[in-house]
């Protein structure tokens, strides 16, 4: 079965086709990270510009070069929730134009449950259960995978998700947005116990908590300032990241312990980052569990990623008709139709 991943949440306009939920056919992306890294951050009204320019022929491509045509792929997902609302009705008015013209189902995916799949095409024995940390630049879930299409939220941010604080974090330093692949860029020559960090306390035994480390990284830098002192840019980013991949792999094992998990994953923007990925992989094996990464080119926003959740929620029935609507916000256990 050939579905086809349409992506548009937030700075990527992306597209792919993925046979039977597994098998990467293409894979297309179109940024706006460039242009949005001379504001600092995603300005909404840029994003959607971008994705209505570039939407037509990132689909077309992705088609091209898994050679098909939309007559033949089995379904159109798009992701729908949660994300910039008028970057995320880009993709889904497109997805819809398409699916109607050509009388494919319409699979309207959620962008979290997206990221989880990319698992599927790195590991193609990979099943659940298991349980994963979702980090992206607007998410912070601890989450049981129970089946292909149920999910658990164990535990969760209750207040920055941890890509947000390394987009903040970097913005304070100085550094270029997105601020993960530069704060651990910066880290590399840095010194991770040169600054002490605070130990944010959250309610909630899965939970984490972000604000305070980045109103800490602030206060400090701030501080030097007025001292005249300077601040070790390559010292604090790894301090930072140091602290915030710690808590992260720390609340996953305790999960997993807790939970029995046997198998441990991560994914979204933040599984690519290398300490983190270090620091789960010891934990899995002092505690013999299994632990599956995304490929580097699957943690960010990517269309195949939609398309490997679009095979699975169409086997369970979960179309939608041309009256789906895009939402800003939706838990990733809601329930279909929508
Ligand atoms: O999943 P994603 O591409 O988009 C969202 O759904 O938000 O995640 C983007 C986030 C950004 O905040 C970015 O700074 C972060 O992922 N990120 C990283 C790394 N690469 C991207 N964070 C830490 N380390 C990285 N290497
Ligand atoms: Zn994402």
């Amino acid at each position: 079965m050939y579905i086809l991943g349409i992506e548009s949440t937030c700075d990527e306009t992306a597209a792919s086709v993925v046979e039977d939920g597994r098998v990467l056919k293409s894979s297309v992306i179109a940024s706006s990270c460039a242009e949005q890294a001379l504001y600092g951050g995603v300005v909404p009204e840029i994003a959607s510009r971008r994705h209505i320019e570039a939407i037509s022929a990132t689909v077309g491509q992705a088609l091209e070069e898994a050679e098909l045509k939309p007559e033949q792929l089995d379904g159109i997902a798009v992701s729908f929730a949660p994300g910039l609302i008028g970057a995320v009705l880009v993709g889904v008015n497109f997805a819809k134009g398409l699916a109607y013209s050509v009388s494919k189902p319409l699979i309207p995916v959620h962008h979290l449950r997206g990221h989880i799949a990319a698992l599927y095409l790195t590991h193609p024995d990979l099943e659940p259960p298991f349980l994963c940390l979702v980090a992206s630049g607007g998410h912070s879930h601890i989450v049981q995978v129970e089946d292909y299409t149920h999910f658990h939220v164990l535990g969760r941010t209750v207040d920055d998700a941890a890509g947000e604080a390394f987009d903040k974090v970097a913005r304070t330093l100085g550094l270029p947005y997105p601020g993960g692949p530069s704060v651990s860029k910066a880290a590399v020559t840095g010194d991770p116990h040169a600054y002490r960090l605070p130990v944010p306390h959250v309610e909630g035994k899965y939970n984490v908590s972000f604000s305070g480390l980045k109103t800490a990284v602030l206060n400090r830098v701030n501080q030097a300032e007025m001292k005249g002192e300077t601040i070790s840019v390559p010292d604090m980013a790894a301090s930072f990241q140091e602290r915030i991949a710690s808590i992260l792999a720390e609340k996953l094992l305790l999960a997993a312990q807790d939970t029995g998990a046997k198998t441990l994953c991560l994914a979204g923007g933040v599984a690519a980052n290398g300490r983190l990925r270090q620091l789960v992989n010891e934990g899995a094996q002092k505690h013999r569990m299994r632990l599956c990464l995304p490929h580097l080119r699957f943690c960010g926003d990517n269309g195949a990623m939609i398309a490997a959740q679009g095979y699975y929620e169409l086997q369970a029935g979960h179309t939608a008709g041309l009256r789906l609507n895009g939402l800003a916000t939706l838990p990733i256990d809601f329930e279909y139709p929508v």
